[in-house]
């Protein structure tokens, strides 16, 4: 018998020989333009993982993203708290975790469900600042009242490109000339609807706000969506010649690994179901999709990068272009990650590496890079089709575990705005508190060798994420269950040396978890088993740290 689920987290967390985290350092930035405040650009991407060239990927071509990484902080072990849309973007733009907006599926909007709780862009507006969404902030639907959170979040109504509509309709022309909702659908622009496509119309709204804002005196924070790499894979079709297909790899290990627990599957049903998928006839729930085809959609998620990438760039080149890069905090990140054929999975929907690690970066001007003098571009566009562009360096960039859900206290502390104070547990009635850590520290570089609590014990560090489940086998609604359906949670712990999940009994009704009712459990150290393929949690000479994580 155990406490609701926030206070899981804690017995998981009590269990655990780690101490707490260390006093977190409170102090805010002081902005230094002259008007005072700094202006936040916030990039969303949907479902990108971080194969990026600034994160090590060799055959990525992302230089728009490279450049900003080169003047930015980049966290390499930056983790969601859940991998899916609407839990995971809940939960950071709120700074709260799924066991508390008690969002773990599409279908309840957090103030009336689980608490008023404020969120990032409200707080910024409460502040002074013009807040501004453009494209999928907030996932729309009942999760944001249908509404994006507005009035709350926003000063004005927010953007939907028209074109989005489109996204899940027949415009992929196939091979048979017709045209179908495919998975794959590199499209020729002039030929689709509206003859235009839902990023490239957020990107060119995005440019009209930042000239609209450079002549207010107000502080802004621009939030900006955007739709690729999610599925369908609809992307301008000249962006797959920079990945021929001879050149596309499998993942490393594309085999459904034998010591997965069959509860921490997911049998990617929404892929299934579109038109040149269905016609494979690949079997349910394990595939294997065949190996040509997962060719083709690595290709197609690459070739979907590049173009998000040059939709950073034209919005990055404007930030210059208007003078705004010596005053602007740009923060670039994704609301989870997605699996390319790692062990014999596709798309989010698990507790894995692959799902859960985002990219992360913050650019702060005159923190994580100098200021730039008059004229000088940071951010030129780049373009990805030009073979002579280097690959980037990177600029600074850290190895230490940090959470989405520390994106709330971390914008305001670098902003110069009161950073939330911790939550209580249970916090359902407080509404402006924060979960996450301030990672300010982060960006503390001066005597960072000699900074005894930057470098106390990164081993310390944990990133929390979880994933519900309906049963103990992969089923139809495996991926995405609704809250009455959830019968098992999967409570997973990352640190810098492994990952530990244990799945066990829920009870959607209560919101309480059962830590004596373990249905199934992972262990994976990350030094001799990277990609999590070799489930060692039933190993007798781990039993004692399996011990030690229980409660
Ligand atoms: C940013 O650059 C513009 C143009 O060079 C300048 O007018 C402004 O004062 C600068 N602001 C800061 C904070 O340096
Ligand atoms: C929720 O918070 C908003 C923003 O602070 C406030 O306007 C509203 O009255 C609150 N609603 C309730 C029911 O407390
Ligand atoms: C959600 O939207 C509806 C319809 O616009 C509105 O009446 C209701 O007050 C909103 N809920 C909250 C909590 O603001
Ligand atoms: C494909 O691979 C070949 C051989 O490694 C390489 O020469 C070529 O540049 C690659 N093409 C692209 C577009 O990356
Ligand atoms: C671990 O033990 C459980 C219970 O005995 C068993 O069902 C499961 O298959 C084992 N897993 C592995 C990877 O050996
Ligand atoms: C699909 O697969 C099933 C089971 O493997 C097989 O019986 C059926 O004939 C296949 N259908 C087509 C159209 O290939
Ligand atoms: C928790 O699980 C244990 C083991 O299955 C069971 O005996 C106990 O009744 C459960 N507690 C609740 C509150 O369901």
């Amino acid at each position: 018998m155990l406490p609701p689920s926030p206070p899981g987290w804690r017995l998981l967390r009590l269990g655990l020989v780690l101490v707490s985290i260390g006093t977190v350092l409170e102090a805010s930035v002081q902005a230094n333009s002259a008007t005072g405040a700094l202006n936040v650009l916030l990039i969303i991407v949907d479902d990108l993982r971080p194969s990026l060239g600034c994160y090590g990927d060799k055959l990525v071509r992302s230089p728009n993203i490279d450049q900003l990484a080169s003047h930015s902080l980049l966290f390499q072990n930056a983790f969601a708290q859940q991998a899916v849309c609407a839990p995971s973007r809940v939960s950071f733009l709120t700074g709260r975790r799924p066991d508390t907006t008690r969002l773990y599926d599409f279908n309840s909007y957090w103030r009336v469900h689980a608490g008023n709780f404020s969120t990032i862009p409200q707080y910024f507006k409460e502040n002074g600042y013009l807040t501004m969404s453009v494209g999928k902030v907030f996932h729309p639907g009942i999760s944001s009242n249908h509404s994006d959170d507005s009035p709350y979040s926003w000063s004005f109504p927010p953007y939907h490109p028209s074109s989005e509509k489109y996204e899940n309709t027949k415009t992929c022309r196939g091979q048979d000339g017709e045209l179908h909702a495919n998975l794959l659908c590199p499209v020729d622009i002039v030929d689709v609807p509206e003859g235009t496509l839902p990023d490239k119309q957020s990107t060119e709204q995005a440019i009209r706000l930042l000239e609209k804002m450079k002549t207010t005196g107000s502080p802004f924070f621009l939030a900006v969506g955007y739709h690729k790499p999610h599925i369908p894979f609809r992307y301008p079709k000249e962006f797959q010649k920079l990945y021929p297909l001879e050149n596309i790899t499998l993942a490393p290990d594309p085999q459904v690994p034998d010591g997965l627990p069959p509860v921490a599957y997911n049998p990617w049903m929404d892929i299934r179901q579109r038109e040149d998928v269905q016609a494979l006839n690949i079997s349910i729930p394990y595939g294997p999709i065949p190996v040509d085809f997962q060719r083709k959609i690595r290709q197609s998620y690459f070739a979907s990068v590049s173009y998000l990438d040059t939709q950073v760039g034209h919005l990055l080149s404007t930030l210059d272009d208007l003078q705004l890069a010596n005053n602007t905090i740009i923060v670039f990140t994704s609301d989870h990650g997605w699996a390319l054929g790692e062990h014999g999975e596709w798309a989010k929907y698990s507790n894995f590496d692959v799902t859960t690690r985002v990219p992360l970066m913050f650019y702060v001007p005159g923190r994580t890079a100098l200021l730039p003098k008059a004229g000088e571009k940071f951010f030129p566009y780049l373009d990805p089709f030009d073979s002579t562009t280097e690959l980037i360096e990177p600029g600074r960039q850290t190895t230490d575990l940090v959470e989405l859900v520390s994106l709330f206290p971390t914008l305001a502390a670098l902003a110069g705005l009161q950073v939330p104070p911790h939550c209580p547990v249970p916090s359902f009635h407080v509404e402006l508190c924060r979960e996450g850590q301030n990672l300010l520290k982060h960006f503390q570089f001066h005597d960072v060798e000699n900074d005894p609590y930057l470098h106390s014990n990164p081993r310390e560090l944990i990133a929390y994420s979880q994933y519900p489940r309906p049963a103990d086998s992969p089923q139809w609604n495996s991926d995405k269950p609704s809250l009455k359906d959830i019968k098992i949670m999967g409570y997973s712990i990352r640190t810098i040396d492994y990952r530990y999940t244990i799945w066990v009994g829920f009870n959607p009704d209560e919101f309480m978890a059962n830590f004596s009712d373990i249905h199934a459990g992972e262990l994976y150290f990350v030094d001799s088993d990277p990609l999590e393929d070799h489930n060692i949690y039933n190993d007798s000479q781990h039993g004692e740290l399996a011990q030690s994580l229980m409660p």
